[in-house]
């Protein structure tokens, strides 16, 4: 398994914010798939959700997924529906650790709404809002960890998964890991 760290969760979970934070925390490269999708087609996801559809920007992430498949050691933030599809979360688990920054719907939501122009939130009811978290929940919930993000900012939130990523044994305890060495070369 590469040892990526892969967040994944709902619009609003603060993935791209966390992401960046955690990638430096960690001395690692952050990658983020919507960024991915958007370089290679040489335009924002509003316009490919308005010029292609959504069926359109799904094959787009699926070829994405593909290419995760040669990072090493990266912090990668996934676009909100990418892992719900199924055998997503599988795929991205043979990668690294994938973990799932839950929360507060009602938080969720309003966070989202408040940042950036999201097409699947265009024109929709907060219970069709709902729904769709709702179908998508049973994807997310199988990520090897969570961190529930509810009331933390995304400073915490990162010293969260750090925290649930050293209590996994997925990164070297930083006061353990200098006594392990010393202990490997003994
Ligand atoms: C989507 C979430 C977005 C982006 C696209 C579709 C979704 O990413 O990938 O607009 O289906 O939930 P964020 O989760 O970063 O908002």
């Amino acid at each position: 398994m590469s040892d990526n760290v892969i967040l994944v969760g709902f619009m609003g979970a603060g993935k791209s914010s966390v992401g960046h934070i955690l990638a430096r925390r960690l001395g690692r490269c952050f990658v983020e798939t919507d960024d991915m999708i958007t370089a290679r087609e040489g335009r924002p996801i509003p316009e490919i959700f308005a010029d292609k559809g959504e069926a359109h920007f799904r094959a787009l992430e699926e070829e994405t997924l593909r290419l995760l498949a040669l990072k090493r050691g990266d912090v990668i933030a996934t676009g909100g529906g990418l892992p719900c599809r199924d055998g997503r979360v599988e795929a991205l688990r043979t990668m690294g650790t994938v973990v799932w920054l839950s929360g507060d719907l009602a938080a969720l939501y309003e966070r989202a709404l408040r940042s950036g122009e999201r097409p699947m939130l265009r024109g929709k009811t907060r219970e069709e809002v709902e729904a769709l978290y709702k179908r998508r929940e049973p994807f997310y919930a199988k990520a090897d960890l969570s961190v529930d993000t509810t009331g933390l900012n995304p400073d915490r939130v990162a010293a969260e998964v750090v925290k649930a990523l050293q209590g996994r044994g997925r990164l070297p305890h930083p006061t353990l890991s200098h006594h392990g060495d010393q202990g490997a070369s003994s």
